[in-house]
């Protein structure tokens, strides 16, 4: 059906995260979602609630089990994005390893920009988070280097951890919406239970249910889905 990568130039600013809840909430709209952990870190897991030492499956590896945790089927692709041929599949034009009845949302580390190029051209919808951050807005450059950041036609942002008790996170809200007007497609506030949640090896849903990072991401939810035109599909949203 899709993809939507998720990439951002800069490490730590909860692309992991932003993807994994991402995948739970469309799932939970009643989309029949697969996420991809395409890094080495392979900590798009925990956010699932799963253990470090939990294997994934790997993408591409024929077999008839799959792990679904919260409604999602959950892959790791980080050897695969390594295979010349799978990289070279990418590359071909007309050739997609993602057209299916699927919705593949992929997690590509931020210092991994080959595999970031070798998606992009295959999503329907690239999700760049910012944090409200000087070192997050300085890497704004650097997420198409040669093209305005304004003019990226498939690439979306997200500002993430956002708090309003700080000047600086109200300041470069501000900033952002008036750069980016809607291609700033969502907002999600920081939450301390959402590290506590992983800290736990629980899904944050499970640990902090009524955390306000969660009732963003529904909404940032709604936002891709008709930002992708992504039909409505038979879930637990109204
Ligand atoms: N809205 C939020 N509120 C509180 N903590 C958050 C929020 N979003 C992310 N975090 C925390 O920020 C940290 C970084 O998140 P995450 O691992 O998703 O970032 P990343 O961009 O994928 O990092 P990496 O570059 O290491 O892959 C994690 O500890 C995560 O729990
Ligand atoms: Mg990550």
């Amino acid at each position: 059906m899709a993809l939507i990568l998720c990439h951002s130039p800069k490490g730590g600013v909860g692309t992991s995260f932003i993807a994994a809840q991402l995948a739970i909430a469309l799932a939970g709209q009643g989309h029949d979602v697969t996420a991809v952990d395409f890094t080495y870190q392979d900590a798009l897991k925990l956010f699932f609630g799963l253990l470090p030492t939990q294997p994934l499956m790997e993408m591409g590896q024929a077999t008839s089990q799959s792990m679904v945790v919260s409604g999602v089927e959950l892959l790791s692709a980080h050897s695969l994005s390594r295979d010349p041929h799978f990289r070279e599949l990418l590359a071909r034009p007309g050739h997609s390893p993602f057209e299916s009845d699927k919705l593949f949302i992929a997690d590509v580390a931020a210092g991994d920009r080959e595999t970031k190029e070798l998606l992009l051209p295959h999503a329907m919808l690239h999700i760049c988070t910012l944090l409200p951050r000087p070192g997050s807005l300085a890497a704004l450059t650097k997420v198409q280097p040669g093209t305005p950041t304004i003019e990226l036609p498939r690439t979306v942002f997200v500002l993430n951890q956002l708090d309003d008790t700080h000047r600086l996170s109200r300041h470069s809200h501000v900033f952002i919406r008036e750069l980016f007007g809607d291609k700033l497609i969502g907002t999600v506030r920081r939450d301390e239970g959402v590290n506590e949640a992983a800290a736990m090896f629980e899904p944050t849903a499970k640990f902090a249910p009524a955390s306000a990072a969660l009732v963003d991401l529904k909404t940032l939810a709604l936002a891709v889905e008709a930002r992708c035109g992504l039909a409505q599909a038979d879930g637990d949203q109204p």
